[in-house]
């Protein structure tokens, strides 16, 4: 497994928006939407590619696209701010959903939704939350995507804690892991330390 935190100067600035407590609705979507899109570029470096010939203006030529699908999968309700800024980025992609929330006592996530597209199993799949705090919610969601046959899967999210990436470690050594940063910590209600506070409810105004 590989762990990469994107080192990128836009990323960066975005990211800093988006941790202000001033920062309002529609403007943490919107930045959450183009730090996720910024990713896609990183996530998507080594996706395969097949040779096609098409024909230019001037003459016939092979050139080359992607050659798997593409399936992104957002961890319901945050993992929605991230959809529109890869699929800006990957038009093709289909879109499935897995809704989990965690237990505010134990932080353990429980599952209230999924659905996916026919072909996700053959897919390379983003799965994308921006939050990667106990890992918890990842990893089930990893395991559900797993149970249904899917073999090249990506996390994909904006701030983790080290215990969300040594759990991730621990239970899918086999799954990429990308992020906008690693933070320091979990504090004793297992939110991120700094982090951005509750991603679901500043992206969606629900506090
Ligand atoms: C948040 C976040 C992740 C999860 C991360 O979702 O979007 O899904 O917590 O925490 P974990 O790594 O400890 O599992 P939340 O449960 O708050 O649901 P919401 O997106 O509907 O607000
Ligand atoms: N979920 C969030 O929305 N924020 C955190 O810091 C941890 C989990």
């Amino acid at each position: 497994m590989s762990v990469t935190i994107l080192n990128h100067s836009l990323v960066k600035h975005k990211m800093t928006n988006i941790r202000k407590k001033e920062t309002k609705t529609k403007d943490f979507y919107q930045n959450v939407s183009e730090i996720a899109g910024l990713m896609a570029y990183e996530i998507t470096r080594d996706l395969p590619l097949k040779e096609i010939e098409i024909e230019t203006p001037i003459c016939k030529t092979i050139q080359y696209e992607i050659a798997s699908d593409v399936v992104i999968v957002p961890i319901l309700r945050a993992g929605l701010g991230m959809v529109d800024g890869i699929r800006g980025m990957i038009p093709t992609a289909k879109v499935g959903f897995i809704g989990l929330y965690r237990n505010e006592e134990t932080l353990e996530p429980v599952e209230y939704y999924a659905k996916f597209p026919d072909s996700i199993a053959s897919s390379i799949v983003l799965v994308v939350d921006p939050m990667l705090a106990t890992g918890g919610s990842a990893a089930q969601a990893i395991t559900m995507l797993k149970n249904r046959g899917c073999k090249d899967i990506r996390y994909v999210g904006l701030v983790g804690a080290p215990e969300g990436i040594n759990h991730m470690q621990n239970v899918h050594p086999d799954v990429d892991i990308y992020l906008a940063s690693l933070d320091e910590k979990l504090n004793e209600n297992g939110y991120i330390v700094p982090g951005l506070g509750d991603c679901g409810d500043r992206l969606f105004g629900t506090k």
